[in-house]
């Protein structure tokens, strides 16, 4: 239970750190109610389908934040003005869960056109996946904003820790994100 809370309290803390815009919770209480009943949904029947699923979106999450924060720049394909961050070495044949998050995102901007960021929805996502496959739950705050461009140098410059890192490199590369050694620890689930 301990764990539980910590694990809670970190992922909260990593996820909202990235961003400088005052986040809330209660972000689209107005504009759209529907938003947590309608990712969770989408979410249930793909880790209903496949378990794995819950882990990719959580990785998407974490993969996203540590490139340029909780953006969504993960998600941008590549362009004619930028090769983003899908091909670079941490993400290539190895990151998924983009169909998930496209359902996602469509069946957000039915119920309410034009107001949650992808950020968001991959916050949201990582939340209900840890608490669909039996982890603890956490509120997620809520507010982010969507770049309109993403890096492949800078996904593949290390900020997201190679598996060959040195202890030392892991416990730097969690600092520059505002992470303690004991937050790694515990968000790398060991
Ligand atoms: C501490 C540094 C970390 C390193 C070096 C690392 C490295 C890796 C590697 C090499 C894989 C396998 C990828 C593949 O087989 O294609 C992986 C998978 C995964 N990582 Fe990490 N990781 C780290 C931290 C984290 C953190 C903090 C989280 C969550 C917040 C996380 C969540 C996951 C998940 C859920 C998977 C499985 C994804 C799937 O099956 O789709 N990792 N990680
Ligand atoms: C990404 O993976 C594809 C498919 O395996 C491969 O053809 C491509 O060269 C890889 N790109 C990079 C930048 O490694």
């Amino acid at each position: 239970m301990a764990t539980f809370s910590v694990v809670l309290f970190i992922i909260v803390t990593l996820f909202i750190g990235s961003s400088s815009a005052k986040l809330s919770p209660n972000f689209y209480d107005k504009t759209c109610p529907k938003v947590f009943s309608t990712v969770k949904s989408v979410v249930h029947s793909a880790v209903a389908k496949e378990k794995r699923m819950g882990a990719s979106l959580l990785r998407l999450h974490f993969h996203d934040c540590f490139v340029q924060g909780c953006d969504a720049s993960v998600l941008l394909d590549d362009t004619s003005s930028f090769t983003g961050e899908k091909t670079a070495r941490p993400n290539n044949n190895s990151i998924r869960g983009f169909n998930v998050v496209d359902n996602i995102k469509s069946k957000v901007e039915a119920v309410c056109p034009g107001v949650v960021s992808c950020a968001d929805i991959l916050a949201i996502a990582a939340r209900d996946s840890v608490v669909i496959l039996g982890g603890p739950s956490w509120k997620v705050k809520l507010g982010r904003r969507d770049s309109k461009s993403a890096s492949l140098s800078a996904a593949n410059s290390g900020v997201i820790p190679p598996p060959t890192s040195t202890l030392t490199n892991l416990k730097n590369r969690f600092k520059a994100r505002g992470l303690s050694t004991k937050d790694m620890v515990v968000l790398s689930g060991i």
